[in-house]
């Protein structure tokens, strides 16, 4: 099938993380239409072995692209890490847009140099990661500091964003930081920025300093622009009537209410129970 400016793209993540992306996305591009894919029912990817993180990233890929979608949003920064390279190596004729933490912008914005990084442990341990990392390291001589955040995806997951058990997980993350004098903390995860008052209330109990938060979602977003254009691929205005669809191996419901709480959209949302199946890679 020939990719056409009228078909819709795709966005994925392990589950509604990559809605911090996909609001961006409908923000600079209202006339795109929208196909989302959460794997909630195989979140979260960060505590399961790269293989599977590959095998679910390649399944959900060949869903979205027989809907058939013109291009991919890959909105997790642990799918990403671990198999974008072999996503792009199946899909050689599909524009495929991944995300990765901030690092690079959070060199802009520091000022004392010393830079905090929230993720996934199995996004902070990819070669891909590492690379990045020991480049800006020597380029720029500046510190990271990484810190692994595990179940802090799943508290989003089930919409705890401000219970007291979600407030001291995020201060158990932030406090090391903060100790650490970090004045810019990359959000390295599309789920935290749905945490981002807690962890400013984390911030505000450690210091009184002014502390930097980095979400990528944007930089993701005028990638896509960029790459749309570069294949001649963004929808015409009057061509489409734009509208966001949904997927989950979740509940349909569930992800319904999270469209409506976290982004105000309602969403057209169906429940597609896709069984990992092992990809050759
Ligand atoms: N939202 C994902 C990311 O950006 C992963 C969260 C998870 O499933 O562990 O890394």
């Amino acid at each position: 099938m020939v990719n056409a400016p009228s078909m819709p793209v795709g966005i994925f993540d392990s589950g509604i993380g990559g809605l911090s992306v996909l609001r961006h996305i409908r923000a600079q591009l209202p006339v795109e239409s929208l196909c989302y894919f959460a794997d909630s029912g195989f979140a979260p990817y960060g505590e399961k072995p790269a293989e599977l993180v590959i095998d679910r990233t390649l399944s959900i890929a060949r869903y979205l692209l027989s809907l058939p979608c013109k291009a991919l949003v890959v909105a997790c920064n642990t799918a990403t890490a671990e198999a974008i390279h072999i996503l792009r190596a199946h899909y050689p004729a599909t524009p495929i847009v991944g995300i990765e933490p901030g690092l690079k912008p959070a060199t802009q914005v520091t000022k004392n140099g010393i830079i905090g990084v929230m993720a996934t442990e199995r996004t902070l341990m990819s070669h891909k990661f590492q690379r990045l990392y020991e480049q800006l390291r020597q380029e720029t001589g500046m510190t990271f500091i990484m810190q692994a955040c595990p179940g802090l995806a799943d508290r989003v997951e089930h919409n705890d964003l401000y219970s007291a058990r979600t407030e001291q997980l995020v201060l158990g993350y932030v406090r090391p930081l903060m100790a650490q004098d970090a004045d810019t903390i990359v959000l390295g995860c599309t789920h935290y920025p749905f945490l981002e008052d807690c962890i400013k209330k984390s911030i505000r109990q450690c210091t009184d300093r002014e502390v930097q938060l980095v979400d990528t979602g944007v930089a993701v977003t005028r990638q896509l622009v960029r790459v749309l254009q570069r294949e001649n691929l963004t929808a015409a205005e009057k061509a489409v009537f734009a509208d966001t669809r949904a997927f989950t191996t979740g509940n349909a419901h569930t992800l319904a209410e999270q469209f409506e709480q976290l982004l105000h959209i309602q969403a057209n949302v169906s429940a597609v129970p896709i069984e990992t199946t092992p990809n050759i890679v």
